[in-house]
């Protein structure tokens, strides 16, 4: 019976600082505001998914200091299952931390991170994650962990017979073709896919005509390019096809919004959704993400499943 989705991937304290425009390399500016949150794409889709009743079992690693313990109850409190989160031996290697800095004119954000202790996990902690990534319809893989680690979990899923979302997020231009090979679905923004295709994507047009690649060269079985307030496009061999994007009269921070929709897609996908009605509610939910603060501070729960379209 496979009654669970696992992620595997980054937790972070993510520390935002409000300013009214970035400042310039070597500039002192003074901010508006601030706001500490938990973060990390894998935590935050995690936590998403979790929101709208998903069972959810989180893959990772923390540090021993305080940021490792208010981790675990923020995940105690969003329902996410963190038996799977480790604890570095070292007492020295801080968890993953992330300076994040939003304009608030405009929501967009610049983030650093800072990896830590997702960076230490270990081949054997991930082995011993198999029962978890059996019990799964639905293994979810980011790369904010050693590259290694992601493709790990993912060659397990594979043997299990568990579904891959893979996100290849913070985008990177060398990625070895198993990623795509191993995933049944994959879901990128249009930096990350001219990252991977290295072929220009400047706008939803250009992105639409390079998606194919992801599918005749690199063997993935379908892919959903997220392309902001246009939507998103969802191609595989079989089909292709848009859905409208969701129009955001103030948007306040976009921080996480892409994971939040991963994380609602995979819930979605959890509970049977077709995939084109799963990626309209998904887009609307990450929608409503960016019109309050923070990262999974802003993240709808199942409460708004009713009133989407
Ligand atoms: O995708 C947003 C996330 O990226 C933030 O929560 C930050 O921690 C970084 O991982
Ligand atoms: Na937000």
């Amino acid at each position: 019976k496979r009654d669970l989705i696992t992620v595997i991937g980054a937790c972070n304290v993510d520390l935002i600082t409000y300013v009214s425009r970035f400042p310039k390399p070597g500039e002192t500016i003074r901010g508006v505001t601030h706001k500490k949150g938990f973060g990390g794409k894998g935590a935050n889709q995690a936590v998403q998914a979790a929101k709208l009743g998903a069972s959810v079992h989180m893959i990772s690693k923390l540090g021993q200091d305080v940021y490792a313990s208010e981790t675990r109850s923020n995940f105690t409190k969003s329902g996410v299952d963190h038996t799977k989160v480790f604890t570095c031996a070292d007492p020295e290697i801080p968890s993953g931390l992330a300076p994040i800095t939003v304009e608030t004119s405009t929501g967009q954000n610049s983030i650093v991170i800072i990896g830590g202790a997702n960076d230490e996990l270990t081949v054997e902690e991930i082995e011993s994650c198999r029962e978890i990534i059996r019990r799964s319809s639905w293994l979810v893989v980011q790369l904010e962990i050693p590259q290694e680690m992601s493709l790990q979990a993912m060659r397990i899923a594979s043997e299990e017979k568990t579904k891959v979302l893979f996100n290849p997020a913070p985008g990177v231009s060398e990625l070895s073709q198993e990623f795509f090979t191993l995933s049944d679905l994959v879901v990128l923004n249009e930096t990350e896919l001219e990252l991977i295709t290295q072929k220009k994507v400047t706008n939803s047009q250009e992105a639409k005509q390079v998606a194919p690649y992801l599918i005749h060269s690199l063997s993935t079985k379908a892919a959903v390019v997220t392309l902001g307030s246009e939507g998103a496009f969802y191609i595989s061999k079989e089909e292709n096809f848009s859905v409208e994007g969701v129009k955001v009269d103030q948007v306040v921070d976009t921080t996480g919004a892409g994971d939040s929709f991963i994380g609602s897609l995979v819930y979605f996908l959890f509970v049977g959704t077709d995939i084109r009605r799963a990626l309209q509610m998904s887009n609307q939910i990450a929608a409503l993400s960016v019109q309050s603060k923070g990262t999974q501070s802003s993240y709808p729960d199942r409460s708004v499943l009713k009133s989407l379209q």
